[in-house]
Protein backbone atom coordinates (compact mmCIF):
# COMPACT_ATOMS: atom_id res chain seq x y z
CA UNK A 1 0.00 0.00 0.00
CA UNK A 2 1.46 3.31 -1.18
CA UNK A 3 1.75 5.09 2.50
CA UNK A 4 3.36 8.38 1.36
CA UNK A 5 1.67 11.47 2.07
CA UNK A 6 -0.54 13.04 -1.05
CA UNK A 7 0.86 16.29 -2.07
CA UNK A 8 -1.08 19.30 -3.44
CA UNK A 9 0.82 20.13 -7.51
CA UNK A 10 0.33 23.95 -8.87
CA UNK A 11 0.45 24.25 -12.48
CA UNK A 12 0.19 28.27 -13.81
CA UNK A 13 1.45 29.70 -16.73
CA UNK A 14 0.14 31.55 -20.12
CA UNK A 15 -2.70 29.57 -22.32
CA UNK A 16 -1.73 26.65 -24.52
CA UNK A 17 1.62 25.73 -22.68
CA UNK A 18 0.38 22.13 -22.02
CA UNK A 19 0.15 22.65 -18.56
CA UNK A 20 -3.20 20.15 -18.73
CA UNK A 21 -0.98 17.75 -20.78
CA UNK A 22 1.19 17.78 -17.69
CA UNK A 23 -1.09 18.36 -15.01
CA UNK A 24 -2.92 14.88 -16.72
CA UNK A 25 0.29 12.88 -16.38
CA UNK A 26 1.16 13.55 -13.48
CA UNK A 27 -2.04 12.95 -11.73
CA UNK A 28 -2.11 9.29 -14.13
CA UNK A 29 1.45 8.64 -12.50
CA UNK A 30 0.87 9.44 -8.88
CA UNK A 31 -3.11 8.34 -8.78
CA UNK A 32 -3.89 11.96 -8.00
CA UNK A 33 -7.15 13.33 -8.51
CA UNK A 34 -6.82 15.90 -11.83
CA UNK A 35 -8.42 19.79 -11.53
CA UNK A 36 -8.93 21.34 -14.73
CA UNK A 37 -9.55 25.00 -13.41
CA UNK A 38 -9.78 26.37 -16.72
CA UNK A 39 -12.45 24.37 -18.03
CA UNK A 40 -14.33 25.77 -15.24
CA UNK A 41 -14.64 29.14 -16.20
CA UNK A 42 -15.03 28.32 -19.79
CA UNK A 43 -18.30 26.00 -18.19
CA UNK A 44 -19.88 29.55 -16.56
CA UNK A 45 -18.89 31.44 -20.03
CA UNK A 46 -20.44 28.58 -22.13
CA UNK A 47 -23.74 29.39 -19.81
CA UNK A 48 -23.20 33.27 -20.16
CA UNK A 49 -23.51 32.36 -23.64
CA UNK A 50 -25.92 29.78 -24.46
CA UNK A 51 -28.38 32.00 -21.57
CA UNK A 52 -27.54 35.71 -23.07
CA UNK A 53 -26.39 36.68 -20.05
CA UNK A 54 -24.57 39.90 -20.67
CA UNK A 55 -21.31 39.51 -18.15
CA UNK A 56 -20.90 42.76 -18.02
CA UNK A 57 -23.92 43.12 -15.99
CA UNK A 58 -23.25 42.27 -12.11
CA UNK A 59 -26.65 41.38 -11.08
CA UNK A 60 -27.31 39.03 -14.16
CA UNK A 61 -24.11 37.66 -13.31
CA UNK A 62 -24.76 36.61 -9.69
CA UNK A 63 -28.04 35.60 -9.98
CA UNK A 64 -27.10 33.11 -13.03
CA UNK A 65 -24.21 31.77 -10.81
CA UNK A 66 -27.13 30.35 -8.60
CA UNK A 67 -27.66 27.91 -11.37
CA UNK A 68 -24.97 26.86 -12.26
CA UNK A 69 -23.59 23.65 -11.20
CA UNK A 70 -20.46 22.36 -12.31
CA UNK A 71 -19.12 18.74 -11.67
CA UNK A 72 -16.44 16.42 -13.16
CA UNK A 73 -16.82 13.07 -14.49
CA UNK A 74 -14.03 10.66 -15.64
CA UNK A 75 -14.84 9.01 -18.81
CA UNK A 76 -13.13 6.27 -20.29
CA UNK A 77 -9.70 7.18 -18.24
CA UNK A 78 -10.92 10.77 -19.40
CA UNK A 79 -11.75 14.11 -17.82
CA UNK A 80 -15.09 15.48 -18.58
CA UNK A 81 -16.58 18.46 -17.51
CA UNK A 82 -20.11 18.59 -16.68
CA UNK A 83 -22.41 21.84 -16.55
CA UNK A 84 -25.56 21.40 -14.56
CA UNK A 85 -25.09 17.39 -15.39
CA UNK A 86 -24.57 17.55 -19.42
CA UNK A 87 -21.27 16.97 -21.06
CA UNK A 88 -19.63 20.19 -22.50
CA UNK A 89 -16.06 18.73 -22.43
CA UNK A 90 -16.01 19.13 -26.10
CA UNK A 91 -17.96 22.55 -26.73
CA UNK A 92 -15.87 24.20 -24.08
CA UNK A 93 -12.98 24.08 -26.38
CA UNK A 94 -14.75 26.12 -29.58
CA UNK A 95 -13.38 29.37 -30.11
CA UNK A 96 -16.90 31.44 -29.49
CA UNK A 97 -15.90 30.18 -25.85
CA UNK A 98 -12.06 30.70 -25.85
CA UNK A 99 -13.10 34.77 -27.07
CA UNK A 100 -15.22 35.23 -24.04
CA UNK A 101 -13.57 33.30 -21.41
CA UNK A 102 -10.79 35.66 -19.85
CA UNK A 103 -13.25 38.91 -19.46
CA UNK A 104 -15.44 36.20 -17.60
CA UNK A 105 -12.47 35.17 -15.51
CA UNK A 106 -11.85 38.87 -14.71
CA UNK A 107 -15.20 39.19 -12.32
CA UNK A 108 -14.85 38.64 -8.89
CA UNK A 109 -18.28 37.18 -8.18
CA UNK A 110 -17.47 34.07 -10.45
CA UNK A 111 -13.67 33.88 -9.43
CA UNK A 112 -14.66 33.22 -5.93
CA UNK A 113 -17.20 30.62 -6.58
CA UNK A 114 -15.23 28.99 -8.65
CA UNK A 115 -12.22 29.00 -5.81
CA UNK A 116 -14.48 27.85 -3.40
CA UNK A 117 -15.23 24.81 -4.99
CA UNK A 118 -11.72 24.28 -6.20
CA UNK A 119 -10.66 24.05 -2.42
CA UNK A 120 -13.25 21.84 -1.65
CA UNK A 121 -11.76 19.74 -4.35
CA UNK A 122 -8.57 20.14 -2.33
CA UNK A 123 -9.37 19.29 0.56
CA UNK A 124 -7.85 15.63 0.94
CA UNK A 125 -4.84 16.39 -1.24
CA UNK A 126 -3.51 14.24 -3.76
CA UNK A 127 -4.87 16.58 -6.38
CA UNK A 128 -2.73 18.34 -9.76
CA UNK A 129 -4.23 21.62 -10.43
CA UNK A 130 -3.60 23.65 -13.70
CA UNK A 131 -4.64 27.36 -14.26
CA UNK A 132 -3.40 30.88 -13.91
CA UNK A 133 -3.60 31.42 -10.12
CA UNK A 134 -3.53 28.14 -8.44
CA UNK A 135 -0.10 28.58 -6.89
CA UNK A 136 -0.75 32.16 -5.76
CA UNK A 137 -4.47 32.00 -4.79
CA UNK A 138 -6.14 28.39 -4.53
CA UNK A 139 -4.06 26.55 -3.46
CA UNK A 140 -1.03 28.86 -1.83
CA UNK A 141 0.63 26.35 0.15
CA UNK A 142 0.57 23.68 -2.35
CA UNK A 143 3.79 21.82 -1.88
CA UNK A 144 5.19 22.19 -5.58
CA UNK A 145 4.29 25.31 -7.98
CA UNK A 146 5.25 25.02 -11.50
CA UNK A 147 5.14 28.01 -13.60
CA UNK A 148 5.20 26.50 -17.26
CA UNK A 149 6.36 28.64 -20.30
CA UNK A 150 6.62 28.37 -24.00
CA UNK A 151 7.13 30.42 -26.98
CA UNK A 152 4.19 31.93 -28.50
CA UNK A 153 4.52 30.43 -32.11
CA UNK A 154 5.11 27.03 -30.68
CA UNK A 155 1.73 27.42 -28.08
CA UNK A 156 -0.25 28.16 -31.51
CA UNK A 157 0.78 25.02 -33.61
CA UNK A 158 0.07 23.06 -30.46
CA UNK A 159 -3.48 24.59 -29.73
CA UNK A 160 -4.10 24.24 -33.74
CA UNK A 161 -3.13 20.59 -33.56
CA UNK A 162 -5.20 20.19 -30.64
CA UNK A 163 -8.39 21.81 -31.87
CA UNK A 164 -7.71 19.69 -35.13
CA UNK A 165 -7.63 16.84 -33.53
CA UNK A 166 -10.64 17.43 -31.59
CA UNK A 167 -12.27 18.42 -35.02
CA UNK A 168 -12.82 22.09 -34.22
CA UNK A 169 -11.15 24.01 -37.26
CA UNK A 170 -9.63 27.68 -36.69
CA UNK A 171 -7.41 29.62 -38.21
CA UNK A 172 -3.49 29.28 -36.83
CA UNK A 173 -3.53 33.68 -36.74
CA UNK A 174 -6.92 33.63 -35.09
CA UNK A 175 -5.33 31.04 -32.28
CA UNK A 176 -2.71 33.25 -31.76
CA UNK A 177 -4.62 36.15 -31.58
CA UNK A 178 -6.63 34.69 -28.86
CA UNK A 179 -3.99 33.42 -27.01
CA UNK A 180 -1.93 36.98 -26.79
CA UNK A 181 -5.04 38.78 -26.34
CA UNK A 182 -6.05 36.20 -23.32
CA UNK A 183 -2.35 36.37 -21.71
CA UNK A 184 -2.98 40.25 -21.63
CA UNK A 185 -6.18 40.10 -19.81
CA UNK A 186 -5.55 37.17 -17.75
CA UNK A 187 -1.88 38.87 -16.40
CA UNK A 188 -3.11 42.40 -15.65
CA UNK A 189 -7.23 41.31 -14.25
CA UNK A 190 -7.12 43.24 -10.74
CA UNK A 191 -8.33 40.26 -9.33
CA UNK A 192 -5.71 37.18 -8.93
CA UNK A 193 -4.02 38.17 -12.17
CA UNK A 194 -1.44 35.38 -13.57
CA UNK A 195 1.96 35.38 -12.39
CA UNK A 196 4.43 33.27 -11.01
CA UNK A 197 4.40 32.41 -7.53
CA UNK A 198 7.52 33.32 -5.70
CA UNK A 199 8.19 29.73 -4.46
CA UNK A 200 7.17 28.28 -7.88
CA UNK A 201 10.25 26.71 -10.31
CA UNK A 202 9.86 27.77 -13.94
CA UNK A 203 9.86 25.15 -16.56
CA UNK A 204 10.18 26.55 -20.68
CA UNK A 205 8.86 23.70 -22.52
CA UNK A 206 9.61 25.05 -26.13
CA UNK A 207 12.26 22.85 -26.95
CA UNK A 208 11.39 19.98 -24.55
CA UNK A 209 8.88 16.62 -25.92
CA UNK A 210 5.83 15.47 -23.64
CA UNK A 211 8.10 13.13 -21.77
CA UNK A 212 11.32 15.01 -20.94
CA UNK A 213 8.72 17.62 -19.62
CA UNK A 214 7.12 15.39 -17.31
CA UNK A 215 10.39 13.89 -16.24
CA UNK A 216 11.98 16.75 -14.85
CA UNK A 217 8.09 17.29 -12.98
CA UNK A 218 8.04 14.60 -12.03
CA UNK A 219 11.74 14.64 -10.11
CA UNK A 220 10.66 17.31 -8.46
CA UNK A 221 7.05 16.01 -7.36
CA UNK A 222 8.77 12.55 -5.41
CA UNK A 223 10.90 15.19 -3.91
CA UNK A 224 8.73 17.52 -2.86
CA UNK A 225 6.50 14.33 -1.77
CA UNK A 226 9.50 12.49 0.06
CA UNK A 227 9.70 16.20 1.79
CA UNK A 228 6.37 16.35 2.76
CA UNK A 229 6.78 12.56 4.23
CA UNK A 230 9.89 13.91 6.72
CA UNK A 231 7.54 17.12 7.85
CA UNK A 232 5.19 14.85 9.37
O1 LIG B 1 -6.57 26.93 -19.14
P1 LIG B 1 -7.66 27.41 -20.10
O2 LIG B 1 -7.11 28.01 -21.37
O3 LIG B 1 -8.69 26.38 -20.39
O4 LIG B 1 -8.38 28.60 -19.30
C1 LIG B 1 -9.40 29.36 -19.88
C2 LIG B 1 -9.41 30.76 -19.29
O5 LIG B 1 -9.83 30.71 -17.93
C3 LIG B 1 -8.09 31.51 -19.31
O6 LIG B 1 -7.98 32.37 -20.40
C4 LIG B 1 -8.08 32.27 -18.02
C5 LIG B 1 -9.11 31.63 -17.15
N1 LIG B 1 -8.55 30.95 -15.98
C6 LIG B 1 -8.37 31.68 -14.84
O7 LIG B 1 -8.60 32.88 -14.85
N2 LIG B 1 -7.94 31.07 -13.71
C7 LIG B 1 -7.66 29.77 -13.69
N3 LIG B 1 -7.26 29.20 -12.55
C8 LIG B 1 -7.82 28.99 -14.86
C9 LIG B 1 -8.25 29.62 -16.01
Amino acid sequence: MDKTKPIIIAIDGYSSCGKSTLAKSMAKTLHYVYLDSGAMYRAVTLYFINNGIDYNDPEAVTEALGYINIHFERIDGQNHTFLNNTDVEHNIREMRVSEHVSPVAAISAVRRAMVRQQQAMGRKRGLVADGRDIGTVVFPDAELKIFLTADPDVRTSRRHLELAAKGIDAEWDDIRKNLLERDRIDSTRADSPLRQAEDAVVIDNTLLSEDEQLQKAMELAYERIKEAGKAD
